[in-house]
């Protein structure tokens, strides 16, 4: 009978929580997580395979896992998330000590296919990976959430846009939602368990429509989630630029609770690029997007994502990205060089760049985008005060760290729990964090200094 398992998770925010669903489900079948994969003897890898290195490094992981089976042969292996939707049985041929091969949409049938396992006492091994065909995914009883302050909440599931370049909607399918009172439902339970501030999720987050209800939609849900008295922030995680409707970006310019800082993923800024991806917008509209949020009354930090050496990108192409990001000043950005994957329709594009060419755009990007950065925390945060929201521990063990409602990280001393708030005042900023003081420290020593220390 198998008792202590392991997850390890690589890749988005979508994959973490899927693996908080995975504990969930594990621990409702009376089995208990473990802090290492030596202790376990259910070790899961979730996998990522949105780029192909994502998908390499799940090949050298198992391998090195494979070892444990030397010394404890009920040790079982399986593999969970986009890599084994994507492999299915091709996977165990790879990799043929792989025990479990369980596909994005089969999440939920995880605890009966151990049971068949455990029955037959190491015979056949399991893989699932068919889709499913219903509309909403699977609702699973109980999520394992990883920390107590924010709780993950899974809106929809799976991708109608077939961006040219991304294997997401292969390996996660159609859009499936979730139905807003499952979603209600969860979100006032994780508020009134404490949790003060909710990620809502959905690999097009805006585009959610209830399954029930057609006519209730992103914007509906959000005012609905933002309104639950005691939630402290809501956050969500990835919109389409496409899919922001006004009503949307006017319920974000009305609620307070809603974190001020958007995802806009442009990937590139050249019109004919932004066309063989599929994106369906033009820089033109993605800029009148931004202006809209810069108009909605509230001050947003926008981030985005960018792909640079796509099939086709000409250096005059990637000096309209430059120039787009120059234009927008984003707060923060992803950038990654074009990786060709299976399935998708750019993998059929002629003419890939060289590996060192796509380095040089990439650097030539990140460079530009830390003096935007640098310049922007100058700006808008040294010398001010901002309320951060207490996540843990510092890198270097001895301060604390959060973060602000724009997603900041902000070290400072202190040794507040996680999950408080706090006002700090920024005393200095890189281009990736900040550095800070408790705004009522610095009032106790302006006291102390003032008053003198009686003793
Ligand atoms: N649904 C989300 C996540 C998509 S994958 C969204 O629309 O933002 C996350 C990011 O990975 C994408 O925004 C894109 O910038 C990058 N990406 C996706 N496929 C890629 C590929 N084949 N090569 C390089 N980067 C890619
Ligand atoms: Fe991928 Fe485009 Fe969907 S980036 S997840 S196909 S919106």
């Amino acid at each position: 009978m198998l008792q202590r398992f392991y997850i390890e998770t690589f890749g988005c925010q979508m994959n973490e929580h899927d693996s908080e669903k995975v504990a969930g489900l594990l621990a409702h079948r009376g089995m208990v997580a473990v802090n290492s994969p030596e202790e376990a003897d259910l070790f899961l890898l979730n996998t990522c395979s949105v780029r192909e290195k994502a998908a390499q490094k799940m090949y050298s992981r198992l391998g090195e896992i494979k070892k444990q089976k030397g010394t404890n042969p009920n040790f079982l292996i399986g593999v969970l998330g986009c890599v084994a939707q994507q492999e299915g049985e091709a996977l165990i041929s790879k990799a043929p000590f792989v025990d479990l091969v369980v596909g994005t949409h089969m999440v939920h049938a995880l605890p009966d296919l151990l049971e068949e396992i455990e029955q037959e006492r190491g015979g056949r091994r399991r893989v699932a990976t068919d889709f499913m065909e219903s509309t909403a995914p699977v609702e699973i009883p109980q999520v394992i959430r990883q920390n107590s302050f924010r709780a993950n909440i899974t809106i929809m599931e799976g991708c109608n846009k077939h961006c040219s370049f991304c294997i997401v909607p292969y390996t996660r399918g159609r859009e499936r939602n979730r139905p807003a009172k499952a979603v209600m439902d969860e979100a006032r339970r994780v508020v009134d368990q404490g949790f003060v501030e909710i990620l809502l999720l959905g690999q097009t987050v805006n585009s959610y429509k209830d399954p029930h209800n057609r006519r209730f939609k992103f914007a509906d849900l959000l005012s609905e989630v933002a309104a639950i008295p005691g939630l402290r922030r809501l956050r969500f995680t990835s919109p389409h630029p496409r899919e922001f409707d006004d009503d949307s970006i006017s319920v974000i310019g009305e609620m307070e609770t809603i974190c001020n800082q958007i995802h806009l993923p442009v990937q590139s800024g050249s019109n004919p690029i932004l066309k063989r991806m599929r994106r369906q917008y033009t820089r033109e509209r993605y800029l009148e997007l931004v202006d809209k949020f810069r108009n909605c009354g509230r001050s947003i930090a926008l981030s985005t994502d960018i792909i640079v050496g796509f099939i086709g990108e000409k250096e005059a192409d990637f000096q309209e990205t430059l120039s787009l990001v120059e234009e927008v000043q984003f707060e923060s950005m992803f950038s990654f060089k074009y990786s060709p994957r299976p399935e998708t329709e750019a993998q059929n594009f002629e003419g890939d760049l060289p590996e060192e060419e796509k380095t040089r755009r990439i650097m030539a990007l990140q460079r530009l985008q830390k003096g935007i950065q640098l310049r922007l925390h100058r700006q808008r945060y040294l010398g001010r005060c901002r309320n951060v929201l207490v996540e843990g521990t510092a890198r270097d063990g001895v301060r604390r760290y959060g973060r602000t409602t724009t997603n900041k990280i902000v070290n400072f001393p202190g040794n507040d729990q996680p999950g408080t708030f706090t006002e700090v005042l920024i005393t200095d900023v890189g281009p990736n964090s900040m550095v800070g003081q408790k705004l009522e420290e610095i009032e106790q020593n302006q006291r102390k200094q003032a008053y003198g220390t009686r003793i």
